[in-house]
């Protein structure tokens, strides 16, 4: 089990809920920032890009799966850079559409089925994992791995804190959390 400032549960009601977290996730995020999505098909991956890409001021109305497009750019306060390495094979292959390309200071980069590659990804990334709970409610866990991360955890725990008049999600309590870890 993760130590607790590398680890956030939240609990996702409803679509709009997983698109609220989304764009306050997009508020705080700076350039550098890697998140790597990972839950199976319908999990909401897609749909929480939506929402930051809405949260860095961009267009989310232009986000759709990349599944078959492997890669789209999205330009905001800072560019995302979305990848979906569902229907690559092998290591050559995401190598080859410029993953490890899309990795610098100045842009934010979501990858869709990250742990396809786990060893192409920067070593400093935030795990954002999607999980199925009811038909329309998701568990998002997030878990820092390495320092940026770390900071970009707490900046996320602090926004969820501060509130907005948007609907929020429930952070679940260190208790409720480790109910669900020992699923
Ligand atoms: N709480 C929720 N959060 C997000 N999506 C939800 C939620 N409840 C229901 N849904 C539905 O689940 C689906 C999520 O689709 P989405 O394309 O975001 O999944 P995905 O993880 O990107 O899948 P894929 O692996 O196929 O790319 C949507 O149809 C959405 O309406
Ligand atoms: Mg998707």
């Amino acid at each position: 089990m993760a130590k607790s400032r590398d680890l956030l549960d939240m609990i996702l009601s409803s679509p709009r809920e997983t698109d609220s977290f989304g764009q306050t996730i997009g508020t705080v995020l700076r350039g550098g920032d890697v998140l790597a999505l990972v839950g199976e098909l319908g999990a909401g991956k897609t749909a929480l890009v939506r929402g930051i890409v809405a949260g860095l001021g961009g267009s989310a109305s232009a986000v759709t799966s990349p599944t078959f497009m492997l890669m789209h750019e999205y330009q905001g306060r800072l560019p995302l850079i979305h990848l979906d390495l569902y229907r690559l094979q092998r290591a050559s292959e995401a190598e080859a559409i410029g993953l490890t390309a899309c990795f610098s200071d100045e842009t934010v980069t979501a990858i869709e089925w990250a742990d396809r590659f786990p060893d192409l990804l920067p070593a400093d990334r935030l795990d954002v994992q999607l999980i199925h709970r009811t038909r329309t409610t998701r568990m998002a866990r997030l878990e820092a791995r390495g320092a940026g991360a770390r900071s970009l955890l707490l900046r996320i725990s602090r926004a969820c804190h501060a509130g907005s008049r948007r609907a929020r999600p429930t952070q679940l309590g260190t208790r409720a959390r480790r109910k669900v870890s020992e699923r």
